[in-house]
């Protein structure tokens, strides 16, 4: 099979249209088989469920060839059970599991001429997504939903790859104690929009959200996790009921303590500890770990000892092992690459 004619090298992660995608229609209090279609248009009345109240969730995984040319994706089960909770807390109807698995499958096999080769540093990244697509008015769930899944190949979350990153504190929140942290929803990142774009204006990367209630915890980025290795090489990240509960993060936890020896733990972290910090790192499928050199709390600068040039020592080895089981090169755990192809 030919590969499209891509410079996958200088990818960045924007959006590339690729052949097919995947669909299927709950209708009637049923799902229908789904096809592969190369119709990348969405058509849907005006009054759809998602465009009035944001009923709408998604999910984020990749696709990667081996270095023996396989092509694989990353505990897509973690996916499909997490796209499950948050269908679930909007009150929308859960796609099966088994059935997510299989049409992701068959979206990336449909691709396969957009998958980057090993070594180029691009990936095909894959997002499921469900919305409420027949009319709503009133307040209250749609009765109709479509779950589709598309690809595109994508390169560095963060311009610059795995130059550190500056980021600072953030005065918005992004969640609420009870609120929607936790899942996947479109209406987290439309609430963030706002945040980072003047983040960005004042010079800095990404936001560092506290929790809500106290601003006083470590909680998340508009995109990804924390993680922190404290000076004596502990690695620790944030637990919170309002965070997104990150397949990467809580693989580098095991890969942690399993393949590097290390201690790791889940627990709060109270902002004020970060100045003790030796290395941080924003984790997850788009930003894979993405160093951060810096971090600002309204004019006071907490500069991390692995300072701006590159990664500190245990983010790195934690990178290269991660990549290295997604990648084919280090054997997984059991169940955590899944074969395409
Ligand atoms: N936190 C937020 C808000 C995210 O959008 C993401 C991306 O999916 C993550 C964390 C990382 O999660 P994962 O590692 O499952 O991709
Ligand atoms: C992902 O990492 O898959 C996400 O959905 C994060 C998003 C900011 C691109």
């Amino acid at each position: 099979m030919e590969k499209k004619n891509i410079d996958w090298a200088n990818l960045g992660f924007g959006y590339v249209q690729t052949d097919y995608r995947f669909v299927s229609n709950f209708k009637d209090g049923a799902w229908d088989d789904g096809i592969l279609t190369e119709d990348a248009n969405v058509v849907i009345n005006e009054c759809a469920g998602v465009l009035q109240y944001a009923q709408t969730v998604f999910e984020g995984m990749k696709a990667y060839t081996t270095q023996d040319g396989r092509i694989v994706t990353f505990r897509p089960d973690l996916n499909a059970e997490r796209m499950a909770q948050s269908a679930a807390r909007l009150e929308m109807p859960v796609f099966p599991q088994d059935k997510f698995i299989e049409a992701v499958i068959k979206v990336v096999k449909a691709n396969e001429a957009y998958v980057p080769p090993y070594g180029s540093g691009a990936t095909l990244y894959v997002r499921p997504y469900m919305f409420g697509s027949n009319p709503v008015i009133g307040v209250k769930p749609a009765d109709e939903y479509q779950f589709r899944i598309l690809t595109t190949p994508v390169g560095p979350y963060f311009k610059g790859g795995v130059k550190p990153l500056t980021i600072r504190v953030c005065d918005f929140d992004r969640a609420a104690p009870n609120g929607t942290g936790h899942i996947k929803a479109g209406l987290n990142y439309a609430m963030s929009l706002h945040a980072i774009v003047d983040a960005h204006k004042q010079g800095y990367d990404e936001n560092m959200y506290l929790d809500a209630a106290t601003r006083t915890y470590v909680e998340e980025t508009g995109g990804a996790n924390f993680l922190f290795v404290t000076r004596d090489g502990k690695v620790v990240t944030p637990k919170s009921n309002s965070i997104l509960p990150s397949i990467t993060r809580r693989s580098l936890i095991q890969v942690a303590q399993e393949y590097l020896g290390l201690e790791a733990e889940e627990r709060e972290i109270p902002l004020e500890e970060v100045k003790d910090m030796a290395e941080c790192g924003l984790c997850g499928t788009a930003a894979v770990i993405s160093p951060v050199g810096k971090i600002v709390d309204h004019g006071k600068e907490i500069c991390l000892p692995s300072g701006m040039t590159e990664m500190g020592p245990i983010t790195k080895k934690l990178y290269e092992t991660l990549t290295g089981i997604q990648m084919g090169s280090i054997k997984a755990p059991e169940g955590w690459v899944v074969e395409v192809k």
